[in-house]
């Protein structure tokens, strides 16, 4: 018998290992749908992987400084310039192994043993086990049709006096239901949680893959000017955004990611990522510089999911499923499965088993309400989404 942590119980990524089981299938030569996982079904953009080849011919690929090569902060410090009107500086720039290594570093640099997390449930299941791993406490807050599928002021208002959280997480556009919060409800929160000294962890990863209204940073905090330069970041030390190449970008296995830090956490997080990762993935980082000149290739990519998502939403709906969270960004719907099952997890060994689909069972995002929601995600191929769609109305659920 071996001996494990405590921490060692973590619990499994649902999607992941439905993600396994679909892929033995399709290697036996099934003809599956992948639709249960986050994962841009195409290659990193032309520019990236260029640049990619020229500089394993040219570069030593060894560690580079913890908070990441130079060249790649100042072009995320003017995108922020660029794409929302906030000056962020190269310094406040950290380059990550993709936004899950931002998540550690963030929770490890502010917060202390049995500090507790207000997180949104239905969410990304890791927030869940990050935060338990390290020995942090997570507080759901339910949200759903009643909250807009987005953060409700007065339940965080709730968390922070009533039950002491010492930290806000979530995501806009969110997983798994592509809800977005508003320019008003952001600077709401916080403003609330600067009020409490709370810090506020922005999870901005699906930034650019949005069908309507732009999303809004956290990292952009003038209240009076919504998207005008704000250079008051100082007034703004309690926020801390996440954001990774992995979505709009195309760039999951990658590896990188980046977070936009108060001046005075800077230092702090180049120790703890010189410890605990020494430095991001070298060749990645070099990349990244290029994935920004890749706009129309990556616009391309995203009138892609559009296409995808207006077949899925009519899809679902006329296969009696059409009771979805508003899914206004990233590449997911999340629907309620009610009317067939109240077991989501046996619900995609069916839909696996009969319809050779693979989607996610909302118990990996909800373990309350999850038993009768699904994840599907419409990140893959036009023809894959389409013969899902086809098989779910050619043979009705019951
Ligand atoms: C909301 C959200 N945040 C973070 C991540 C982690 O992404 P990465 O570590 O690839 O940046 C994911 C991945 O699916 C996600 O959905």
């Amino acid at each position: 018998m071996v001996d494990l942590s405590s921490r060692s119980e973590i619990a499994a990524f649902l999607a992941m290992d439905v993600l396994r089981e679909a892929k033995l299938r399709s290697q036996r030569g099934e003809d599956i749908c992948h639709m249960e996982v986050g994962q841009p079904g195409g290659a990193a953009p032309q520019l990236v992987r260029e640049r990619a080849k020229a500089v394993i011919d040219s570069d030593l690929i060894g560690y580079t400084e913890a908070l990441g090569i130079a060249p790649l902060r100042e072009r995320i410090s003017r995108h922020y310039m660029a794409a929302y009107g906030a000056a962020v500086t190269p310094d406040q720039i950290i380059i990550t192994t993709g936004s899950s290594a931002g998540f550690l570093l963030s929770f490890l640099a502010t917060l202390d043993v049995g500090d507790r997390v207000a997180i949104m449930q239905p969410g990304y299941p890791c927030y869940r086990e990050i935060i338990s791993v390290v020995g942090l406490e997570a507080k759901p807050l339910t949200i759903g049709p009643e909250t807009g599928w987005v953060p409700d002021y007065s339940a965080v208002q709730k968390a922070i006096v009533e039950d002491n959280v010492k930290a806000l997480l979530f995501a806009s556009p969110a997983n798994p239901t592509g809800a977005m919060i508003g320019n008003d409800e952001m600077q709401a929160i916080i403003e609330l949680t600067r009020r409490h000294n709370v810090w506020l962890f922005s999870d901005e990863i699906y930034h650019g893959l949005t069908y309507g209204a732009p999303p809004v940073t956290a990292a952009c905090t003038s209240r009076a000017n919504p998207g005008k330069p704000d250079t008051n970041w100082a007034a703004n030390d309690h926020v801390i955004v996440l954001n990774s190449f992995s979505k709009y970008y195309s760039m999951t296995g990658w590896r990188i990611g980046w977070m936009v830090v108060p001046p005075a956490l800077t230092r702090v997080m180049e120790k703890l990522n010189q410890h605990l990762y020494i430095s991001a993935p070298t060749l990645s980082q070099h990349a990244a510089i290029a994935a920004f000149d890749a706009v129309d290739e990556l616009e391309e990519i995203k009138a892609h999911y559009k296409r995808n998502r207006d077949c899925l939403m009519t899809g679902l709906s006329e296969a009696g499923l059409g009771q979805f969270a508003p899914a206004d960004g990233a590449f997911y719907i999340y629907t309620d499965v009610s009317q067939f099952t109240d077991d989501s997890l046996a619900f995609s060994g069916r839909l696996l088993d009969e319809y050779g689909i693979a989607a996610c069972p909302g118990l990996d995002f909800d373990p309350v309400h999850g038993h009768y929601m699904m994840r599907f995600s419409y990140a893959g191929s036009c023809d894959e989404v389409e013969e899902a769609v086809r098989r779910l109305k050619a043979r009705p659920l019951t």
